[in-house]
C-alpha cells in the first residue's frame, strides 16, 4: 500500500514531503523485514516452549480441548485486563449460541497501582453488586461458579491456579506478582462472605479461542488486538518441552493443549523490530520500560502515544501547526488511539466485509464509490479534542496528521500479521488445505479502519495468497466472558462439580 508522501498533487510543500518520506522509512516494514520478524518468532516460540526465560512466556494453560458448540450451562464470568472490568452471566445454550448479561465497572488508576488486596476487594464488590442486580441465577450447589478472565501473564499449574509473572498495560498493583491470582480473588470473596467459587482461570486470548470454537466449531488461534496484544493457539503437548518430566498430575502425556504465547513480550531484546526514537520515548516513559516491546508497537494503549510523539517532533521542526502545540497534545497519553481511528476514517471508506480502501497521501480525491479525501473528522478531532483553534488548522496540517496516523497504524497492523503468520507456520496450518479459523477481539480489530486489510497484506507476503485466502478471521465479541464460562464448564466436568 502506497503511503509514501511524494505525490505531486499534494498541497504539502516539497521540503516537508521530503522530511515525511524520510520519517516514513523508519516505520516501514519491507518484505524482508516481515520475514525476519516471523523467523524470529518461530525461534522464540521454541525457546519459550522449552523454558520460562527472557523471551515470550509460552504458557501452557491446562485447557486440553476446544469446544464444539454443544456445551451447556450458566456461569458467572469476570474479565479484568482491558479498559474496564466486566462482570457477566453467560448462558451457553449448547447450539453454538449464548445469552450474556454484563456490566462494566471502571478500574481507577489508584486501584491499578495500589495494593493488590484493594484491587481484588473492589473486584469482589463489583461481582456482589452485579449479583444483587441479577433477577435470576440458577445455583447448583452451595456456590456460584465463576470463570475468571485475567488478561496478564500468569504461569498456570492447573485450570484454576496460576501465579502472576508480571503486570502489563499500566497495572502495577503491589504484592500480586508471584501470587496465585485465583487465591487472591477467592480470599476477597471469602473476606466479604460472598458465595462464589473461582473455578477457572483463563487469559483473554484463550477465552477468545474457546468462544470462537464454540460459535463456529473450530479455531486454531485466539488473538487480542486491543489495549494490549497477545495470542493463544492449539499446540501438541509433546512440543511443550517445559512440561516434559513434570510430576504435576494435571499435565497430560499427549494430545493438545492451548498455549498462551504472551507475544506482547516478543523481541524485548529488540533484535528485529525497527524501533524508532518515537517508540523509545514511549517505552522510556512507560510503567514497564524495556518490556512488552511488541505490544508497544501494536496495541491501542500505545499507538496514540507514538503518534503524539511523532506529531510533536513535526511541531518542533516547524512543519506542523506553524510550530504550535496545545495543552492536550503536550500531555502524556493525551492523544488516544481512538482519535486515530476517527482521523483515518476521513481517508478510508467502509465497504462490505470490513474491507476498506485506503488513499495515499496526496492522491487525487476520487468519487466513484470511494470517499474523496476529507478533512472533516480530522479537523473535528484537532479542534474539539486537542484544543487547536479552528482558524489555525490548515488542510496541510490535517493531511500531515492523517499521514502520521496511517504510518503508525500500518506498521501495527503489519506486525500483527507477522504474529498471525508465525502461528500459522508453527501449527502447520499452511501445509493443510482447509479453512484456518482465527478468532480475534479487541478495539483495534473491531474498530480501527483498515486493520484487517493491512494485516492481510503482510500475511500475503508471509504465507502466500493461497494460504491467506484460507485464513478466516472472525470477531469473537464477548470472547472473554464466553471463554471464561466455557472454561468454568470444563473445570466443573474435570472436578465433577454440579453443572449449573
Ligand atoms: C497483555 C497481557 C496479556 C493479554 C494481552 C491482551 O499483553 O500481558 O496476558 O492477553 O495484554 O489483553
Amino acid at each position: 500500500m502506497a503511503t509514501s508522501p511524494n505525490a505531486s498533487n499534494s498541497s504539502i510543500p516539497q521540503s516537508t514531503l521530503t522530511v515525511l518520506a524520510e520519517l516514513e522509512k523508519s516505520f516501514l516494514l519491507d518484505d524482508d523485514k516481515l520475514r525476519a520478524i516471523v523467523e524470529q518468532f518461530l525461534k522464540d516460540f521454541k525457546l519459550g516452549l522449552g523454558t520460562y526465560g527472557e523471551s515470550m512466556a509460552m504458557i501452557p494453560t491446562f485447557v486440553t480441548g476446544t469446544p464444539n458448540g454443544t456445551e451447556k450451562g450458566t456461569f458467572l464470568a469476570l474479565d479484568l485486563g482491558g479498559t474496564n472490568l466486566r462482570v457477566c452471566q453467560v448462558q451457553l445454550h449448547g447450539d453454538h449460541t449464548y445469552d450474556i448479561q454484563q456490566q462494566k465497572y471502571r478500574v481507577s488508576d489508584a486501584l491499578k497501582t495500589g495494593e493488590a488486596t484493594a484491587l481484588f476487594d473492589y473486584i469482589a464488590e463489583c461481582v456482589d453488586t452485579f449479583l444483587t442486580g441479577l433477577k435470576d441465577f440458577r445455583i447448583a450447589g452451595e456456590y456460584l461458579h465463576l470463570g475468571m478472565t485475567f488478561s496478564f501473564p500468569v504461569e498456570q499449574t492447573a485450570i484454576d491456579k496460576g501465579k502472576l509473572l508480571t503486570w502489563t498495560k499500566g497495572f502495577s498493583a503491589k504484592n500480586a506478582i508471584d501470587n496465585d491470582v485465583v487465591q487472591l480473588l477467592q480470599d476477597a470473596f471469602n473476606r466479604k462472605h460472598i458465595h462464589v467459587r473461582v473455578t477457572a482461570l483463563v487469559n483473554d486470548t484463550v477465552g477468545t479461542l474457546l468462544s470462537r470454537a464454540y460459535l463456529t466449531g473450530g479455531c486454531i488461534l485466539g488473538a487480542i488486538f486491543g489495549t494490549g496484544t497477545n495470542g493463544a493457539y492449539v499446540e501438541d503437548v509433546k512440543t511443550i518441552a517445559k512440561l516434559a518430566g513434570s510430576n504435576n498430575p494435571a499435565v497430560p502425556k499427549e494430545g493438545k493443549m492451548i498455549v498462551n504465547c504472551e507475544w506482547g513480550a516478543f523481541d524485548n531484546s529488540r533484535n528485529v523490530l525497527p524501533v524508532t526514537p518515537f517508540d523509545n520515548k514511549v517505552d522510556r516513559e512507560s510503567i514497564n520500560p524495556r518490556y512488552q516491546c511488541f505490544e508497544k508497537f501494536i496495541s491501542g494503549m500505545y499507538l496514540g502515544e507514538i503518534t503524539r510523539n511523532l506529531l510533536l517532533y513535526l511541531v518542533d521542526s516547524l512543519l506542523l501547526f506553524n510550530g504550535h502545540s496545545t495543552k492536550q497534545l503536550n500531555t502524556h497519553y493525551g492523544f488516544d488511539t481512538a482519535l486515530m481511528s476517527e482521523i483515518e476514517l476521513d481517508t478510508t471508506v467502509p465497504v462490505p466485509n470490513a474491507t476498506v480502501q485506503p488513499q495515499s497521501l496526496g492522491a487525487t480525491p476520487t468519487v466513484n464509490g470511494t470517499q474523496p479525501r476529507s478533512f472533516t473528522r480530522t479537523r473535528g478531532v484537532l479542534t474539539r479534542q486537542l484544543g487547536f483553534k479552528p482558524e489555525f488548522v490548515t488542510d496541510i496540517d490535517c493531511e500531515i496528521v492523517q499521514w502520521a496516523c496511517r504510518v503508525v497504524a500500518t506498521r501495527a497492523a503489519k506486525c500483527s500479521g507477522c504474529a498471525v503468520a508465525a502461528i500459522i507456520k508453527q501449527t502447520g496450518a499452511d501445509k493443510d488445505t482447509g479453512v484456518i479459523p482465527v478468532g480475534v477481539d479487541g478495539s483495534m480489530a473491531e474498530h480501527y479502519p483498515l486493520f484487517e486489510v493491512r494485516l492481510r497484506e503482510a500475511l500475503i507476503v508471509l504465507v502466500g495468497e493461497e494460504v491467506e485466502k484460507r485464513v478466516e478471521i472472525g470477531l469473537a465479541k464477548d470472547g472473554s466472558g464466553v471463554g471464561a464460562a466455557l472454561c468454568a464448564l470444563q473445570a466443573a466436568k474435570q472436578e465433577v462439580l454440579p453443572v449449573p
